[in-house]
């Protein structure tokens, strides 16, 4: 017998007596084989999240509308969600295990301070002159870096110069509220009081170099996430661009490399995996980040961020 035809055989709800199906409801009881196929997929994983193309060109005006529509007080974080229409848009998710959302804070705004058990990663999309604090440090954000909140730390962004900034939000929401654990605390103050001078965490951590008696198992101030908390693109993109000229480059990926978490040379973020990728012969930014078995780009510089569903190689 092929697996196709005993793929096809099992009962159905409709088959079973409306007083045994209601007998079974009234104790929260039901039966598994009319839903087998579904529990357990045959021989490819069931995806709801599609392909899916959010146009910066196109959203960048409505975002900037939601800065004349909803003052940040009325918002805490004004942000667009990219909702993938495969989960269904009131999930706001981009994809299986990913969050993403676009943030404008306009000059002299700042989102107060928060803190949650859900990771947060940010790629800075345009303006200058914001900041993002974390635990106590704050980091100037500049178009092209990459910044992380570890689950649970105390966050918030203020914007001291004159023009709107935009980034990229990614969280691990979806995989929080699967595991029934996503909460949040606001902070006493707006703003966290700065106990650390800025490049503190970078100079600790960002030059191949550690503190000494911090490793992966003791002292890490984040635990498992990296205890650098700000990738400045001017580096990033210095380590792309020198690849890019020096060295073999992939036919397919082009340049492309991973941020690390120094203190274990794995993902910044257990749950979320980042990347930023140069092709051969376009100006282009590309932005990855991998959760499970999901993939979302941001490609920079080219008015795209685009949810791939998992297993589709673009
Ligand atoms: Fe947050």
């Amino acid at each position: 017998m092929q697996d196709n035809d005993r793929f096809t055989t099992l009962g159905r709800l409709e088959d079973l007596p409306q007083s045994y199906r209601d007998e079974l409801t009234q104790l929260n009881l039901v039966p598994l084989w009319p839903s087998l196929r579904a529990v357990l997929p045959p021989h490819v994983p069931t995806r709801r999240t599609q392909a899916t193309h959010w146009s910066y060109q196109k959203l960048r005006p409505l975002l900037l509308q939601a800065g004349e529509l909803t003052p940040i007080e009325k918002a805490e974080r004004r942000v667009l969600v990219l909702a993938n229409p495969g989960h269904g848009l009131e999930k706001m998710q981009a994809s299986a295990a990913m969050y993403l959302g676009m943030q404008l804070l306009l000059p002299g705004e700042w989102a107060p301070s928060h803190r949650h058990t859900q990771s947060a990663l940010r790629f800075i999309v345009e303006g200058q002159g914001a900041y993002t604090a974390v635990d106590g440090e704050r980091t100037t954000m500049h178009p092209g870096d990459f910044i992380i909140t570890p689950s649970w730390t105390w966050h918030d962004h203020g914007c001291e110069g004159n023009e709107p900034v935009v980034w990229l939000d990614g969280l691990d929401i979806p995989m929080i509220r699967f595991l029934d654990a996503g909460f949040a605390e606001n902070g006493s103050a707006a703003s966290q009081i700065v106990t650390r001078a800025e490049g503190s965490s970078y100079a600790q951590y960002g030059h191949s170099m550690a503190p000494v008696r911090v490793d992966s198992q003791h002292g890490s101030p984040f635990g498992k996430t990296s205890p650098i908390f700000s990738y400045p693109y001017e580096r990033s993109r210095e380590a792309l661009h020198k690849l890019e000229q020096s060295a073999a480059v992939d036919a397919w990926d082009g340049v492309k490399l991973r941020y690390i978490n120094p203190l274990t040379g794995g993902s910044p973020m257990p749950t979320m995996a980042t990347f930023m990728q140069r092709l051969r012969g376009r100006p282009l930014i590309v932005w990855t980040s991998e959760s499970a078995a999901d993939t979302v780009r941001a490609v920079r510089f080219a008015d795209n961020v685009i949810a791939n569903p998992p297993g589709l190689r673009p």
